[in-house]
């Protein structure tokens, strides 16, 4: 079968079977083709509350999905790729957070959207990257303590000088592996190119760049800027779309380290054998987790309008 016959498959079976597709923007071009929206964390997260559909397949990593279950309990949800769990969503558990919070108790917890479930629970309000800066700023506490990744958490920090924000030690290894030399290689082969970088990666790298942004946040400035040469500073796919995206303009990956393994495994196959039945993994949490989590994840839309 040709790509474009499994996409019309996957758009024919989906209607029938009433699945609503989603896929985060770091996910291949023919993913996003037959995806029924797709976007940066925030996005999907508000979005997915909305879907009227009684299956949800995620295309994305697992506390994506665990987010469209929690907003929408009722519903299938299916991660399209089993093994497309986020290495920084594993990094802290229930049990760590716990002991730390007992040594900051006046602290507000505020949960990057990339911690499981499990973790959210115990947390006072969730962020991503394209609405950390708000919501920190409008939590009424001075004293925040911001988990798990240590650079979008100091470049937060760093918006909010008003706010005491105690970092922890966590981040996601693709961006942070990025380091000043990469920036300074790719900037001496492109001198006139704007750098757009994620906040994931680390406040060197942050501080050379001309933007920093979400994932959409990266997309919408380039799209709207009229410098015609950038550098992407966050996973490659978004160079990528960009360059369909903006054909009169030249995008260039900051490195080749920033290529994310779990977002990526996702396959157009794997969507198909997931509309067909055949694969894909349920999420399943139990009711009090998902009780629990809302709250964190509910606080985020409530903080960040
Ligand atoms: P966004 O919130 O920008 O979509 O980022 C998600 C992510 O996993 C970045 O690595
Ligand atoms: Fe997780 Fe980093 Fe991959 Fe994003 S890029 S999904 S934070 S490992």
């Amino acid at each position: 079968m040709t790509i474009k016959e499994i996409q019309d498959k996957i758009l024919q079976l989906k209607k029938e079977k009433d699945i609503c597709i989603v896929a985060h923007s770091y996910q291949a071009r023919e993913i996003i083709e037959i995806a029924d929206f797709s976007g940066d964390s925030y996005q999907l997260s508000v979005e997915a509350s909305k879907v009227s559909n009684k299956t949800v397949i995620m295309c994305g990593v697992r506390f994506m999905g665990e987010t469209v279950k929690i907003l929408s309990p009722n519903k299938t949800v299916l991660l399209s790729n089993p093994q497309a769990g986020c290495p920084m969503a594993e990094q802290m558990d229930k049990a760590l957070i716990s002991s730390v919070k007992q040594q900051y108790p006046d602290y507000t917890v505020v949960a990057y959207i990339n911690t499981t479930a499990e973790l959210k629970t115990i947390c006072d309000v969730c962020v991503t990257s394209s609405s950390a800066v708000k919501i920190v700023k409008n939590i009424p506490n001075k004293n925040i303590l911001f988990l798990p990744d240590c650079n979008l958490g100091a470049w937060v920090a760093k918006q909010v000088p008003e706010k005491n924000v105690k970092l922890l030690q966590g981040g996601c290894p693709i961006h942070a592996a990025v380091n000043t030399d990469d920036v300074k290689k790719i900037k001496a082969l492109h001198p006139n190119a704007l750098v757009l970088v994620h906040p994931e990666c680390v406040p060197a790298v942050v501080d050379m760049a001309d933007y920093v942004g979400s994932t959409s946040g990266i997309m919408e400035y380039a799209e709207k800027s009229s410098a015609k040469e950038f550098i992407i500073g966050t996973e490659i796919s978004i160079a990528e779309h960009l360059q369909y995206r903006c054909p009169e303009k030249m995008f260039y990956g900051l490195s080749h380290k920033l290529l994310c393994p779990n977002m990526r495994i996702n396959t157009l196959v794997d969507v198909f054998n997931c509309v067909i039945g055949v694969s894909g993994e349920e999420i399943i949490l139990d009711d009090e987790t998902i009780a629990k989590a809302h709250v964190c994840i509910e606080k985020m839309i409530e903080l960040a309008n």
